[in-house]
């Protein structure tokens, strides 16, 4: 369904198996060595989300991307493997888009998650300019996603984000202002033995 143009909300994408089997792989990620961890913002303010890095790391700092942790326990970042850049492109082109992914944030929400209003404008100015989109995969509990424009005060539509489905924000969608006001407590598919969310969030360099 599109929400904009650029916005492409794919509703039930993946199958329950498909979801089990990727809720298992983002255990296993955040678990490891360059697991998860609580990013602390400029001021020093803890982010309410856990997040782990796959191929360039974030830094929640300078908001850039580096090769180590350097703003938690300079740690080398995770590889971005292979499977999960095909998924991201088998999504991207569901919605009529193209990604190379290179970056994958995997963001963990408890129970009492958000993630403000933000615009993903890290990457190479490049990319952004192209419109070549960020791929958003959520799993676990449904989250309320907001989207609004490009200013931070234009008005935001939103979306409950369910369990298997995926966001495509592109083209004229690549800088809207959104964010996760709330998680749906208990609302996750009960065969995937999860308490809170996963989203895995794609990018280009
Ligand atoms: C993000 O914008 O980085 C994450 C969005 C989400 O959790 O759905
Ligand atoms: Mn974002």
């Amino acid at each position: 369904m599109e929400i904009y143009p650029g916005t492409i909300h794919l509703n039930s994408y993946l199958t329950l198996d498909e979801q089990v089997a990727l809720v298992r792989r983002c255990n296993s990620i955040g678990s490891g060595p360059a697991g998860f961890y609580t990013p602390a913002v400029r001021g020093g303010a803890y982010m309410r989300i856990q997040m782990v890095c796959l191929g360039r790391h974030w830094n929640a700092k300078t908001y850039k991307y580096e090769a180590t942790r350097s703003d938690y326990d300079g740690l080398p970042v995770q590889e971005l493997p292979a499977d999960l850049k095909d998924l991201a492109r088998r999504v991207a082109a569901e919605a009529g888009m193209n990604i190379e992914p290179d970056i994958c944030l995997l963001n963990c929400y408890p129970e009492a998650g958000r993630l403000g209003l933000h615009q993903d404008k890290d990457e190479r100015p490049e990319t952004i300019e192209a419109g070549i989109p960020v791929v958003s995969i959520s799993l676990g509990d449904s989250a309320k996603f907001l989207i609004g424009g490009t200013r931070r005060k234009d008005p935001v539509k939103t979306i409950v984000l369910e369990s298997g489905d995926g966001i495509v924000m592109g083209g004229p969608s690549r800088l809207r202002y959104h964010g996760v006001s709330g998680i749906l407590s208990d609302t996750a598919p009960r065969e995937l033995n999860i308490q809170g969310r996963f989203n895995l969030n794609f990018r280009q360099y």
